[in-house]
């Protein structure tokens, strides 16, 4: 890593928490977890697509038998892009000079060159696993980790209808983690343009916060009255899992698990999973198709609106909070500079997180153990605040 002898270490540990790249102290860190990188209908069998993420450009295919796999994106012999190749079984064709590489990023096959060059060739081939909807993959050296922090009891749970949607934000990650941990602004951002469900639950009222370090990451608790109370289970080191209202006002609310998924250090994929109680065919339908209409919405196709002329957009829930959050965010610029900010009490949270990534990176650097993160043993409950009570 390049680094300056003058840069203060204030900057210098900043910048460390916001770098996602292979080889540095965070990109390492990154890489020891299961990240989801794409929704499953991203892939249709034999179909390939060019995927970025944390720094890395990839090619994510479906073999004929339904498996994906993901890649290297460019060829290894002359570095055109594999997706424009063929899925040949469960293998990958490069259109150029059709070198074949497995899924394992092995290349069996050089036509013009013959074995010997097949065998000695590899490409990146990255472990991937599907759940809820999302395809997971493990990007780091070695075996990957047993898959089991991702895993909720919320997302599994009988009579649950479970969609995943994914949108893209021109911006570090590293903010957008630190605002899941960040209860105060749900009482500005969530109020802002106009209120919506998720902002009249809550109330515009000041919370007292506790956080706790939990063997699956951070507890947030944000008590704004007795009957409003508000938890959510943030797990390393990008998911947060969360209760937000339904479609209507009667509905029962939904788990929410959102991963920030650094593309690389000024672009991260929010992608996650919405899982919401059945409650009958007529309106499970009903949820589906607000789903279909409003789920496809991502606020950076909409940032002048949002910026220059206050429009606002119109359906609630998919659409107004993370608008809502997109413009608080991204107000802090590309990657915030943080050696500006005048953190008070009500940043606990964000301090914590820092501290905790910092002393992972720390343990990674001088060959530390490393904390074993483990999925909690007991889902824990998210109760939906009542502020009308
Ligand atoms: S560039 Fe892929 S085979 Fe030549
Ligand atoms: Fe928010």
């Amino acid at each position: 890593m390049d680094m300056n002898p003058h840069e203060s270490s204030l900057a210098e540990r900043m910048r460390r928490l916001t770098q996602c790249g292979p080889g540095t102290p965070m990109g390492e860190l990154l890489r020891r977890f299961w990240h989801p990188i794409a929704t499953v209908e991203t892939v249709g069998k034999g179909e390939a697509k060019p995927i970025r993420v944390m720094g890395e450009d990839l090619t994510l295919y479906r073999g004929d038998s339904g498996r994906a796999y993901l890649v290297g994106g460019h060829c290894a012999h002359r570095r055109t892009l594999l997706h424009t190749g063929w899925v040949q079984g469960e293998k990958l064709r490069c259109i150029y000079h059709g070198w074949r590489f497995d899924g394992d990023g092995q290349c069996d096959e050089a036509p013009a060159e013959g074995a010997a060059v097949a065998a000695r060739t590899r490409i990146p081939g990255y472990a991937l696993r599907e759940y809820c909807g999302l395809i997971f993959a493990y990007m780091g050296a070695g075996e990957a980790p047993e898959f089991d922090l991702p895993r909720k009891a919320a997302f599994e749970r009988p009579g649950l209808m479970v969609l995943a949607r994914k949108q893209v934000w021109p911006c570090n990650w590293f903010q957008m983690v630190e605002n899941s941990l960040d209860a105060v602004h749900v009482s500005f951002v969530h109020l802002a343009g106009k209120v919506g469900p998720f902002g009249e639950a809550v109330t515009a009222s000041v919370p007292e916060l506790e956080y706790l370090e939990t063997e699956a990451g951070v507890r947030q608790i944000a008590t704004r009255s007795k009957t409003n109370v508000r938890v959510s289970d943030w797990s390393f080191p990008n998911n947060n899992h969360i209760v937000t209202p339904g479609r209507t006002k009667d509905s029962a609310w939904v788990h929410r698990g959102v991963w920030n998924v650094p593309v690389d250090d000024t672009h991260t994929m929010k992608i996650g999973v919405y899982a919401s109680p059945s409650e009958g065919p007529e309106s499970d339908r009903d949820t589906l198709a607000h789903f279909k209409t409003y789920g496809d919405y991502n606020p950076a196709e909409h940032h002048d609106a949002l910026f220059h002329r206050g429009e606002w957009p119109e359906d609630p829930s998919l659409q107004l909070t993370p608008a809502q959050d997109y413009v608080a965010i991204m107000g802090q610029g590309e990657i915030a500079d943080r050696t500006l900010e005048r953190l008070g009490k009500s940043d606990a949270g964000i301090v914590l997180l820092r501290r905790i990534f910092w002393r992972e990176m720390e343990s990674l650097k001088s060959g530390a153990p490393l904390k074993e993160w483990r999925r909690l043993a007991e889902a824990v409950d998210l109760p939906a605040p009542r502020a009308a009570e």
